[in-house]
């Protein structure tokens, strides 16, 4: 599949947008300072799949997170903004991921991947 465009300037922050690539769904997400800290405030060592936010994110634009969209455990679309750690609940069987995209409860085993993607500006992303 050829890479996609992403334009990041009407994404609000809060927000989160659904795009495809290669047939696959990515989330785009805005995030705010407040989810930002909770992601960046872990102890990593903790989780199930340890990983620093700052390993999910380009250096100086930790504001987008951009992950696959379907749950690691067997592929429902988590919902944004909901759960315990207000980053994303997956209805079908209770995977709980927090603001990096990272697994914190239910039968996810590893956390949400990253699809390959450049920044082309700071308000342009190319995913593939
Ligand atoms: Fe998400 Fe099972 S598919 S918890």
């Amino acid at each position: 599949g050829a890479p996609v465009e992403v334009d990041l300037t009407p994404i609000a922050e809060g927000q989160i947008v659904k795009v495809f690539w290669r047939g696959k769904l990515i989330f785009v997400r805005h995030r705010t300072p407040a989810e930002i800290k909770a992601a960046e405030d872990v102890n990593v060592a903790s989780l199930r799949d340890p990983q620093p936010d700052a390993a999910r994110v380009k250096p100086g634009h930790a504001q987008w997170l951009i992950v696959y969209g379907n749950c690691t455990h067997l592929g429902c679309v988590p919902l944004g903004q909901q759960g315990e750690y207000k980053g994303w609940f997956c209805p079908c069987h209770g995977s709980v991921f927090d603001t990096s995209g990272r697994v914190r409860g239910g039968p996810a085993p590893i956390n949400l991947p990253i699809p390959p993607y450049t920044f082309a500006s700071d308000t342009k992303i190319v995913i593939g």
